[in-house]
């Protein structure tokens, strides 16, 4: 098996700023991983049948009978809460002669029936019917049930996982629902959940998603408002964790950074945060004694969300603007915010040039708040996803394509990439044993 070549990075355990620290040299990571067959069929055969992997939101499956199916490359996974309220998830698979059971997400179910030859199984996974049962002679229902895989949650989030012998979920998650204990996760409810074909390895779009390095490059609007340079990043053993301030300048911009530029850039990109429209200009507020206009933003995040029913006036003012930006080994990026959640996950695709680009969104609810089912859609390629998201995507359709060049061998990663070159160390763990 490949590994990493190239001298590694000592990083473990280590917090690191994404200026970073290790200057010893490179990364390296070998293309192939991106963009051949073979080592797609290795990480088809290692990776998605063990790994944890976020399927849908606890909304989607919040009442008896919802169900939702998570597609990862060949594989289909349902996710069920059945008529005595239990979560439960099945391969889906008939077991008559293998067709799917259920396809996409809905509510209502009383029974999971193949619409092929109608075999019918109860909610919990049990079969109750095959028709015209007497041709196959004797079928003991107990041995024909639904093929069981693992389900969890953690906060508004869905796990699943094929294989039923994988660690727990809390174990899985290593520090990250401790440290980030503060926002009270479980207060989100997820509003949409939108999944975008990619012309790009599951990868690409993950690591897009994994570093701050790349907004001086595509994001240059943030750069106003966002500190890209100083964010601490921590790994844990699979996953890490980038915490972001917002609402000051980058230092690439120098000093002296005039407010109307943090202000105007906030808006922006980020202007419904404090209620304000994207693509008007507003004057700067002004900024009294004492305060930063960072200060005067946390306050507006604060009493927009106040606006809408939901207290968070006990934040201060960094953890009111700023992000935790998690990095869940292999496919998710988890991003906290005060105010909002924002799950970016990549499914694989059938070949190593496409994925599915998944964007779940979460808002803080007001205490009792009702539960209604997320606005959930395929997108075509043409979607607008908002100013920063194009900026991403339209980078990863160039990426994929460089990737194929026949001279380049590899990828060089600096510390500041961290979190990219653990995702690769991990990956070396699970393909090559
Ligand atoms: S394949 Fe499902 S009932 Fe025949
Ligand atoms: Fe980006």
């Amino acid at each position: 098996m490949t590994l990493l070549d190239g001298s590694d990075v000592q990083l473990m355990g280590t917090a690191v700023t994404a200026s970073g620290i290790d200057r010893s040299g490179p990364t390296q990571v070998p293309v192939t991983r991106y963009i051949s067959p073979e080592w797609m069929a290795v990480e088809n055969e290692k990776v998605w049948p063990k790994v944890w992997q976020i399927a849908c939101s606890t909304d989607h499956v919040a009442e008896p009978g919802d169900f939702y199916e998570y597609r990862a490359g060949w594989l289909s996974i349902l996710v069920v809460r059945g008529e005595d309220g239990v979560l439960r998830a099945f391969q889906n698979a008939c077991r008559h002669r293998g067709n799917l059971i259920c396809e996409g997400t809905g509510s209502g179910l009383s029974e999971l029936r193949c619409p092929y030859h109608r075999w019918a199984w109860n909610m919990d996974g049990r079969l109750r019917e095959v028709p015209s049962r007497k041709g196959f002679g004797r079928i003991d229902n107990d041995e024909f049930g639904l093929i069981p895989a693992q389900v969890d949650t953690w906060g508004p989030m869905v796990f699943v996982n094929l294989d039923l012998d994988a660690m727990p979920l809390d174990e899985w998650l290593e520090g990250i629902p401790e440290d980030v204990s503060w926002a009270s996760i479980d207060d989100f409810r997820c509003n949409s959940l939108v999944v975008r074909p990619m012309p790009a390895n599951w990868k690409v779009v993950s690591e897009g998603f994994s570093e701050t390095y790349h907004i001086q490059g595509i994001h240059r609007e943030m750069l106003g408002h966002i500190d890209d340079v100083d964010a601490p990043q921590k790994l844990w053993h699979r996953h890490g964790v980038s915490y972001q301030q917002y609402g000051v300048p980058s230092p690439r911009l120098g000093r002296n950074v005039p407010d109307q530029v943090v202000w105007d850039t906030w808006i922006q990109c980020i202007g419904n945060r404090i209620g304000l429209d994207s693509t008007q200009t507003y004057a700067c507020p002004d900024v009294p004694e004492g305060k930063t206009i960072r200060d005067v933003i946390a306050e507006r995040v604060v009493a927009h969300q106040a606006s809408l029913g939901v207290d968070i006036s006990h934040f201060d003012t960094a953890k009111a603007t700023g992000a935790s930006q998690y990095n869940l080994f292999p496919n998710a990026t988890v991003l906290v915010w005060s105010d909002m959640i924002n799950v970016l996950s990549t499914r694989p695709g059938l070949t190593p040039d496409e994925c599915q680009f998944v964007s779940m969104n979460f808002h803080r609810v007001p205490p009792g708040a009702p539960r209604s089912q997320p606005v959930t859609a395929d997108l075509p390629d043409s979607t607008d996803m908002g100013f920063v998201m194009n900026q991403d995507i339209g980078i990863m359709k160039t990426a994929q394509r460089g990737l194929h060049q026949p001279g380049l061998k590899h990828l060089t990663l600096s510390a500041e990439e961290c979190r990219v070159i653990n995702l690769h160390r991990n990956l070396d763990e699970w393909c090559s044993e």
